[in-house]
């Protein structure tokens, strides 16, 4: 299963999405590798010193002779590994300009590690460019984090057309996982009423599990630590667990 969560929305959730998501299903015995395409290496961080990152992604996309696995790293937590971010990654589009397999470069890559990992989860940029469209061209999966805000559903238009032509050529395998609503809060009406309009336009695609706003979720990534053992009794960590089970029952 390749997860790909993705939202061209910038600050929507995805990277504490995916670092969450991608340890509570290590933590459950899968073999899993994070995959960080976005240059502001927040995943990464999440997990490593960026001072120790000399080679990332970047280094095994841009040159088809550099295998997935040299760049990967083991984490802290057992079972994760991580394909580490660097800003060079905000250099791929110039660097794979006229190149014909320009969209199928992740894709080939994460092919040799198949065996590898069961599980692999992608963090997306908030872009709809090249590194967004390589993740979903290799996903089997998508999950798109809608942050419970005024604003919410602005955009989605734009990503389920990506979404779209994605399925009409280089990925018709494509299924949308899921839509997870983040940061809400429940007391609010207004917070009341977002879920509800998401509801209605994503209707059963929505997750049951729904992410609150936490302040634990916000520290953890400064600790280096997933929410798993930053505040394991947190909200957070409940939550991000459940999303975990609805994911697995949904693949
Ligand atoms: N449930 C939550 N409760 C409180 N804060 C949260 C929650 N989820 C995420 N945040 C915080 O909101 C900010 C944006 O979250 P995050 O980085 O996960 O979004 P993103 O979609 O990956 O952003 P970007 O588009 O920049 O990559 C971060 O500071 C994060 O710590
Ligand atoms: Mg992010």
């Amino acid at each position: 299963m390749i997860v790909a969560i993705a939202n061209q929305k910038g600050g929507v959730g995805k990277t504490t999405t995916a670092i969450n998501l991608a340890a509570a299903l290590a933590l459950r015995g899968k073999r899993t590798l994070l995959v960080d395409l976005d240059p502001q290496a927040n995943s990464t961080m999440s997990f490593l010193d960026m001072q120790t990152v000399t080679r990332s992604v970047y280094d095994a996309i841009a040159d088809p002779t550099v295998p997935l696995a040299d760049i990967i790293r083991t984490t802290s937590v057992g079972n994760l590994a991580v394909a580490p971010s660097r800003i060079a990654l905000a250099k791929l589009e110039a660097k794979l300009v006229g190149e014909l397999d320009a969209h199928f470069r992740l894709k080939d890559k994460l092919d040799q590690v198949r065996r590898t990992y069961s599980h692999v989860v992608i963090d997306c940029p908030p872009t709809l460019g090249l590194l967004t469209v390589n993740a979903l061209v290799a996903a089997s999966h998508l999950l798109i984090p809608i942050q419970s805000s005024y604003f919410a559903l602005e955009g989605t238009d734009d990503l389920l057309e990506t979404i779209e032509k994605v399925r009409s050529r280089p990925n018709p395998a494509l299924q949308i996982l899921g839509v997870v609503i983040t940061m809400h809060d429940k007391r609010t009406a207004l917070g009341r009423d977002i879920r509800a309009q998401i509801q209605k336009v994503f209707g059963g695609k929505v997750f049951k599990t729904v992410i609150t706003k936490s302040v634990r979720l916000e520290e953890s990534p400064a600790y280096k630590e997933s929410i798993f053992t930053f505040a394991p009794d947190s909200s957070g960590a409940t939550e991000y667990y459940r999303l975990c089970e609805e994911v697995i029952d949904r693949a």
